[in-house]
């Protein structure tokens, strides 16, 4: 397993926001994390990108435990969905930013810029701002951002939560396809059942702070183990997705 969560348990003021979670995700796998609004998704990636610490159990990744290793230590990259772009630098300088926190040369940064340019087919664009793009240009520069570093893992939330739903569809495709080529363990959370489906090789259903199922789309779409798996996906149920 390359990435590890070993009941983990986290509260905010006496609220349980992770019980008791255990899950486990493999090298290069793309895995959703994906559940109701409130169940915990967010509290999970937090976790393991160091921006929270859990109150008790193990964080592995690679073998190693990290739970008192700082997130700038754990070789990972992450979209945010409101971790937006910086405004006042290019897309060129966006992207070069995790380089120069590196202490990258130069002459690396303007290389692997333009590698990471041609990955997210935006060329041309490099020496806009934020302003002048779209919304799912802005994303595709935010994955590039937090590629340009090699990360190990790359954390997304809800990376296209604020586009609208004809892009939104094109973005993950697009995204699964990047992310098929570059071969980089990847957690994705979502709240939108179809999303999951279409985009991850693993689902991991969360619900009130708690795991409830762990399957790839199909065997959790053909067996669902609790009343609220199969509630949760119903609106998939039917309409001939396998
Ligand atoms: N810093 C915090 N302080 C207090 N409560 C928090 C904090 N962060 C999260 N919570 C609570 O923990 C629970 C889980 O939150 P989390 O953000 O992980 O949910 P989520 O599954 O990501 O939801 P969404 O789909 O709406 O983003 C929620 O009830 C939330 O109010
Ligand atoms: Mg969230």
């Amino acid at each position: 397993m390359y990435v590890e969560m070993r009941h983990i348990n986290k509260t905010f003021d006496g609220f349980r926001a992770s019980d008791d979670v255990n899950f486990g995700i493999e090298r290069g796998q793309l895995a959703a994390l994906l559940g109701p609004s409130g169940s915990g998704k967010t509290t999970i990636l937090r976790m393991i990108a160091g921006l929270d610490k859990p109150d008790s159990g193990d964080i592995l990744i690679d073998e190693t435990r990290v739970n008192d290793l700082p997130g700038s230590k754990r070789g990972i990259g992450f979209v945010f969905q409101n971790y937006a772009l910086f405004r006042y630098m290019t897309v060129e300088e966006n992207i070069a930013f995790g380089l120069k926190v590196q202490k990258k040369s130069r002459q690396e940064i303007t290389y692997r810029v333009e590698e990471l340019l041609e990955l997210i087919s935006m060329k041309d664009l490099g020496r806009r701002y934020p302003h002048q793009l779209s919304g799912g240009q802005r994303q595709r520069v935010a994955f590039a951002r937090a590629l340009a570093p090699s990360p190990q893992l790359l954390l997304l939330d809800e990376p296209f939560a604020a586009i609208d739903a004809k892009v939104r569809r094109e973005l993950r495709t697009w995204l699964k396809d990047m992310i098929d080529r570059v071969k980089i363990t990847s957690i994705f959370v979502t709240h939108d059942q179809e999303e999951a489906m279409e985009v991850a090789g693993t689902i991991i259903l969360t619900n009130q702070g708690r795991i409830e199922q762990i399957g790839t789309p199909e065997e959790i779409c053909k067996n669902p183990k609790t009343e609220f798996v199969a509630d949760f996906i119903d609106v998939k149920l039917g309409t001939g997705h396998f």
